[in-house]
C-alpha cells in the first residue's frame, strides 16, 4: 500500500477533514492584498455560520461579511499577521447574507510546504457570545462560544489547539 497521505497537499487534506466537521473551516490563496485573498473552499459549516450559499463564497474575498461595526483596529492586526506568515486568532463582528451581525472567533494560520513557502491559509471559525456579568480580562475571558453541545468536538479542536490562546 503507497503512502497516499504523504502525497496529498495540507489544502487537500484539510479538505477531506473539514467536510462534514461542524466548526467553519475556510481556505483561501496566499494573496493578502486585495482583491485577495481569494476563497477556493469553505465547508458546509462555514456556509451555515455566515448564512450564505456555498456557491455565493467560493470565488470571494473574505471581506464580504465586514460591516459597519466590524473594527478597523482587529482588520489590521489579521492583515499583518497574514503579511508576516503568523498565526491570527482574534474575534470580528461580521454580518451573514440576511445582513444580521454576530461575532466570530477566527483562528486562521498560514499552510506551508515542506520548504517553508505558503501555500493557502486556513481559518477555522465559529459564533462566540459575549459572556454575560464577567469582569472584561482578556478577549477569551470575555466570550464563549454560541454552542457548545458537542463535547466531543470541544475535546477535537482543543487538541488541534484550535481557538486555544498561545
Ligand atoms: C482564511 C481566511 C479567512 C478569513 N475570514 C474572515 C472572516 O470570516 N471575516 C472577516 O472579516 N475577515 C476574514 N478574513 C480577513 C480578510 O480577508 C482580510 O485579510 C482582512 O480584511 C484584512 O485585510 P485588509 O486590511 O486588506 O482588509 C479572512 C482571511 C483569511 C486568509
Amino acid at each position: 500500500m503507497g503512502n497516499h497521505l504523504a502525497e496529498m497537499t495540507a489544502f487537500e487534506l484539510i479538505r477531506a477533514l473539514a467536510h462534514d466537521a461542524v466548526v467553519g473551516v475556510v481556505v483561501t490563496d496566499t494573496m493578502v492584498a486585495s482583491p485577495g485573498p481569494v476563497i477556493l473552499y469553505a465547508n458546509k459549516a462555514f456556509g451555515r455560520l455566515v448564512g450564505r450559499d456555498l456557491g455565493d463564497i467560493l470565488g470571494q474575498t473574505p471581506r464580504f461579511m465586514q460591516g459597519r461595526e466590524t473594527r478597523r483596529e482587529t482588520l489590521d492586526a489579521f492583515h499583518r499577521s497574514l503579511a508576516a506568515g503568523e498565526r491570527f486568532h482574534g474575534y470580528l463582528t461580521n454580518y451573514r447574507g440576511d445582513g444580521s451581525k454576530y461575532r466570530a472567533e477566527i483562528d486562521c494560520r498560514p499552510l506551508r510546504t515542506a520548504d517553508g513557502r505558503i501555500e493557502n491559509f486556513v481559518a477555522f471559525e465559529r459564533e462566540v457570545l459575549r459572556r454575560i456579568g464577567r469582569p472584561a480580562g482578556s478577549a477569551a475571558g470575555r466570550y464563549e462560544p454560541a454552542s457548545v453541545s458537542n463535547d466531543s468536538l470541544t475535546a477535537a479542536l482543543r487538541s488541534l489547539a484550535i481557538f486555544e490562546h498561545a
